[in-house]
């Protein structure tokens, strides 16, 4: 570009400095200079022709090289004409992604079990339970086994290995030793006996079920209870203990009467201990022998 109008006066000022050529160009501004359209312009604007003369001149100083418009602009009048910065569009903040509402597992389990009328529905209910990990790496759902509405229920931890492949509690090396104990007292899962466990889904590695695990499956094992009407409840081991009466030390707790969900509550050792333990079997026979005499008395 050789020039610019940048004051306004309808002249071109060049680039490269103020002075140089400005005879020629005062020249060349008065040889395109129109007297009849600048009488007009003196007319309107009340200038005499020497003061236009001296103006030219001094924007010739100023480094005007040529005459670029017949009058001159204004440009604070353009003011208005400015492009208006457009409506920014700010760019919008994507929403955040909705967070699911956070389920608080004990709870609905809680509604769930509540809501079972009987042990079918209550089944039903565990199976549809869907917030317990235990029951992806199940294989079964492990109810119970026995005479529902027994004068004796038995609470069992967890189910184990084989446990988990019948879909049956205490089936397995445990559960036999179970068997022999409650023959000895003249009581069976035929006659007498109803058989569950606190998890009714096999933890993985038969690991200790977590404090949350344990919150969210008691509702259930509670309401169990509750449909079973049993005279009294047997729990076996510190998992059971712990759920039952929220007591664990089931060296000291056992063959010593409590009371849980408005029943009696027996603590025993649990028959897997047994079988590592054989000693401990004199005071499980005990111990039968106390639930066998509870038994005869509230006949
Ligand atoms: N141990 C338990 O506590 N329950 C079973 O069903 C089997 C082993």
């Amino acid at each position: 570009m050789l020039g610019q109008d940048i004051l306004g006066l309808g002249v071109k000022i060049a680039n490269r400095g103020i002075a140089t050529g400005s005879e020629q160009a005062v020249r060349r501004m008065a040889f395109t200079f129109d007297p009849e359209r600048f009488s007009v312009g003196l007319m309107e604007s009340r200038l005499d022709y020497w003061s236009a003369r001296a103006l030219l001149e001094w924007q010739v100083e100023l480094g005007a090289t040529d005459a670029v418009g017949d009058a001159p602009v204004d440009r604070y009048a353009l003011e208005d004409r400015k492009p208006t910065a457009a409506p920014s569009k700010r760019p919008t903040m994507p929403e955040p992604p909705v967070k699911p509402k956070e389920v608080d597992p004990v709870a609905v389990a809680k509604v769930m079990a509540e809501k079972a009328g009987d042990l079918v529905a209550l089944e039903q209910a565990l199976a549809a339970f869907e917030h317990c990990d235990l029951k992806r790496g199940a294989r079964n759902l492990v109810f119970a086994d026995g005479q529902p509405g027994a004068r004796v229920m038995i609470i069992g931890e967890a189910p184990g290995r084989d446990e988990d492949m019948q879909g049956k509690p205490f089936v397995g090396r445990a559960g036999q030793l179970l068997d022999k104990m409650l023959a000895a007292t003249d009581l069976s899962r035929e006659d007498g006996v109803y058989v569950t466990n606190v998890l009714p889904w096999r933890p993985p590695q038969n690991r200790d079920p977590l404090p949350l695990e344990l919150a969210m499956l008691t509702p259930f094992l509670e309401r169990h209870v509750a449909l079973a009407k049993p005279d009294v409840l047997v729990v076996m081991g510190n998992i059971s203990a712990q759920a039952v009466l929220g007591k664990r030390g089931i060296t000291r707790l056992r063959g010593q009467w409590d009371r849980a969900w408005g029943i009696p509550v027996l603590p025993m050792f649990h028959p897997a201990y047994l079988l590592r333990q054989p000693q401990a079997k004199r005071q499980a026979w005990a111990d039968l022998l106390e639930l066998k005499a509870h038994l005869s008395v509230v006949n």
